[in-house]
């Protein structure tokens, strides 16, 4: 067994790097001939129906497909996976079952990640059958981005299933121009999947590790070298000097201070207004003084999913060149009971002048977004500001870990939001922020306080309406909190169990739209 000394060493020696994209399964494409042996995989429709390519494949096997998928009594619904061996001229077939149909991206990478995982470790060069459909090119870059997604494995001492399969085997993916499908894929899936990955590895390391500075600094390599991007870092004195008191207060329990990350992304025009994320990055939530009970605080090393989010999404802008100016400013902190930690009861200065009582220092994701937003605004002057937070668990009691909770006093906005959301894969649920939720956080002592009192208020819009007076009249302002979508302890074909990287595909979308 390995120590948890020796591990945290061999993490501290080497710098974070996307574990295993240089030893991924090759992805290629080709044109989609009728195959007549090797491996293949083949989609198959509801109750069992073969079409098009699948049904041509199935005829040089002399039926021995469509024989087999009935014998199984395999039913081609979604996902649903199924392995022959020997059926005709073929080594080896993997059935993914595609239901209706595969119509949206979202379910074309899933079926890509299903074919990717049933066929890992296959030592010989598989194709794939891309489901017909309006646009095949389209949905074979597609399909290949959910491979990648899925096989996303956070290799640091344990090395990735899909890494067993021998070095020569190549998912080939098929389509009649598959020149146009590589390019979209490379030019596309790969950025997505590289802001994707990014976000991952930074949930997923443990916070003995992940400090604020450590953090700060997997930013710096990771962009490293990427044209058009700038990244700043804000220490603890500056972060002091600006007056920001709540972002600073936060983390002076902690050993490990505080940062303000920005990374600009300039492909607009010069004088075009940049989308601003900001994003919550609590390396660890202890609650502070206001302590967290012992079970499930381990979780609490994933409270920096909205900052790593936002980064994962600006890098994905970056990598895809996109025609826009977008920034990401991360909010990191962590969250520790001290001598020197802020206690409940206290009243911080925070940048925008306005006072905060804290009564309780687990409702410190506010405080921190608080200066990062309004640091946000007064920098850049956004188009669009987002803050993309894990920030209570009241929204993970409310929409659970299907639908990440959305706040926004701009209908048409929210509308937007969530549609893209939609066309992402990563879906959102509207919450509102009403009147009575805004003056349950006023306080006797100072502006706001971070916490209702008694317990009829909301406590996601209490999170939400807190953030919200930090955002500037003139901005459009949205809020999202992914506290129940940011892990997935069960694991779904592009999302394997653990960190998500929620929001990197939503905000990418956000932007293209
Ligand atoms: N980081 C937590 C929210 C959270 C909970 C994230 C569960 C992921 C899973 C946040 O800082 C927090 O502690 N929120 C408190 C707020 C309360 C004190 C008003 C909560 O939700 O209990
Ligand atoms: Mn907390
Ligand atoms: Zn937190």
């Amino acid at each position: 067994m390995r120590s948890i000394l020796s591990l945290s060493s061999l993490l501290l020696s080497a710098v974070l790097v996307s574990p295993a994209f240089a030893a991924l399964r090759p992805i290629e494409f080709a044109e989609a001939a009728r195959p007549v042996s090797g491996a293949v995989v083949l989609p198959v429709g509801k109750d069992g129906l073969l079409t098009g390519l699948a049904q041509q494949i199935d005829e040089v096997a002399n039926g021995a497909v469509g024989e087999a998928i009935r014998l199984a009594k395999f039913k081609g619904e979604n996902d649903q996976s199924l392995v022959l061996y020997g059926v005709g001229p073929f080594e080896a077939v993997l059935l993914v079952g595609v239901g209706e149909a595969l119509r949206t991206a979202v379910d074309l990478r899933s079926f890509g990640a299903v074919a990717a995982k049933g066929t890992a470790g296959w030592p010989i060069d598989v194709k794939v059958v891309v489901p017909d459909g309006a646009d095949v090119e389209h949905d074979a870059a597609e399909a290949a981005l959910g491979a990648r997604l899925g096989e996303y494995h956070f290799g640091k001492w344990a090395m990735p299933k899909s890494m067993n399969s021998s070095p020569g085997s190549v998912l080939v993916w098929l389509a009649p121009q598959p020149a146009k499908s590589k390019m979209l894929f490379q030019r596309e899936g790969e950025a997505i999947a590289a802001g994707v990955w990014f976000a991952r590895d930074l949930i997923s390391t443990p916070s003995n590790i992940k400090s604020p500075e450590w953090f700060a600094e997997q930013v710096r390599q990771q962009f490293k070298g990427i044209p058009k991007v700038t990244v700043t870092v804000l220490d603890e004195r500056r972060i002091q000097s600006l007056g920001m008191g709540a972002l600073y207060g936060t983390g002076q329990g902690s050993v490990r201070p505080p940062r303000l990350v920005a990374i600009e992304y300039r492909g607009g025009k010069s004088d075009e207004a940049p989308f601003a994320f900001v994003g919550k990055g609590v390396t660890f939530d202890t609650g502070g003084i206001s302590i967290k009970p012992a079970d499930g605080m381990w979780r609490m090393r994933t409270d920096m999913s909205g900052a790593a989010a936002a980064a994962g999404a600006v890098l994905t802008l970056a990598k895809r060149e996109a025609p826009v100016n977008a920034v990401a400013v991360l909010a990191l902190a962590e969250n520790m009971p001290d001598g020197n930690a802020i206690r409940p009861g206290d009243v911080l200065t925070s940048m925008s002048g306005k006072t905060i009582e804290v009564l309780n220092t687990d409702a410190e994701g506010r405080l921190v977004l608080a200066d990062a937003l309004w640091w946000a605004q007064d920098t850049y002057k956004p188009r669009l500001a987002v803050t993309i937070a894990t920030l209570t668990g009241a929204v993970v009691r409310a929409l659970g870990s299907d639908h990440a909770g959305v706040f926004t006093q701009d209908d048409v906005l929210a509308d937007r939001v969530i549609a893209a959301g939609e066309a992402a894969g990563e879906r959102l649920w509207r919450l509102p922020v009403t009147a009575g939720t805004i003056k349950a956080i006023k306080s006797d002592i100072a502006d706001v306080k971070n916490i209702s009192d008694g317990g009829s208020a909301p406590g996601a819009s209490v999170g939400a309406a807190f953030i919200m007076e930090w955002a500037k009249p003139d901005v459009p302002f949205v809020h999202i909190d992914i506290a129940g979508t940011a892990w997935d302890s069960s694991g779904r074909p592009t999302e394997p169990k653990g960190a998500v990287g929620f929001g990197v595909r939503l905000l990418d979308e956000l932007v293209r739209r």
